[in-house]
């Protein structure tokens, strides 16, 4: 597939299969993070896979697959659960190149997953020191992201529209959600 239509493509996936991601599909997708770019190439980030289901429910519990902008629901309910969790962390705490990196880093897990018909998203809503303590992490290390993966249940698609569309569905002023609803005029017929 084309670069650009690929990019086009990738989209978080929120709503997964209750079905196992191979180990070998995890591998893959971090392979692709050892090839992302990182300040002054020190390569900070580590990965830490979590695929027990019993310790995958806890992460979930302990979690937020939420902010949802266009009003559908379902989107946290346990049968779309994510399989699998990929812990990010770094050493002590969090710098903004951090950031920048995993941000780069996710890119190319995000657009790899879509070769191998996985999908992911990036998850910030999480409780940081009961996930580390959990996971038995190493003190030094801080949980920067959770990326969550599985086999696709959505297909979201990504449309292009003016900035003055996008307040109709989020108001970037006060941050509020706003969930569309078809005018009266649209839904009453007079007989
Ligand atoms: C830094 C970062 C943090 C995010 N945290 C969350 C989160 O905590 N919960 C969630 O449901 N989505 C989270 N997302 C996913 C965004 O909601 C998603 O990227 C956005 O809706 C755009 O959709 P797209 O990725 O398909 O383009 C996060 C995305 C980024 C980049």
């Amino acid at each position: 597939m084309d670069l650009l239509d690929l990019i086009k493509k990738r989209r978080s996936i929120k709503k997964f299969k209750q079905k196992p991601v191979e180990r070998e599909s995890l591998l893959n997708l971090i392979e692709t993070a050892c090839f992302s770019h990182s300040i002054c190439n020190r390569q900070n980030i580590r990965y830490w896979v979590v695929q027990d289901p019993a310790k995958v429910d806890f992460v979930y519990q302990h979690s937020s697959l939420g902010w949802v902008i266009d009003g559908e629901d379902g989107l946290t309910d346990e049968k779309f659960a994510p399989p699998a969790y990929i812990a990010v962390t770094v050493p002590g705490s969090a710098s903004h190149a951090d950031y920048a990196d995993a941000g780069a880093a996710f890119q190319n897990m995000a657009l790899m997953s879509l070769q191998t018909q996985l999908g992911l998203f990036w998850i910030h809503a999480f409780s940081e020191e009961i996930l580390k303590s959990f996971l038995n992490l190493p003190e030094e290390q801080t949980i920067i992201a959770l990326i969550a993966v599985g086999h696709p249940a959505e297909s979201p698609v990504a449309i292009n529209i003016d900035p003055v569309d996008a307040d109709k569905f989020f108001n970037l002023k006060d941050k509020a959600q706003k969930v569309p609803k078809l005018k009266t005029k649209y839904i009453v017929s007079w007989r």
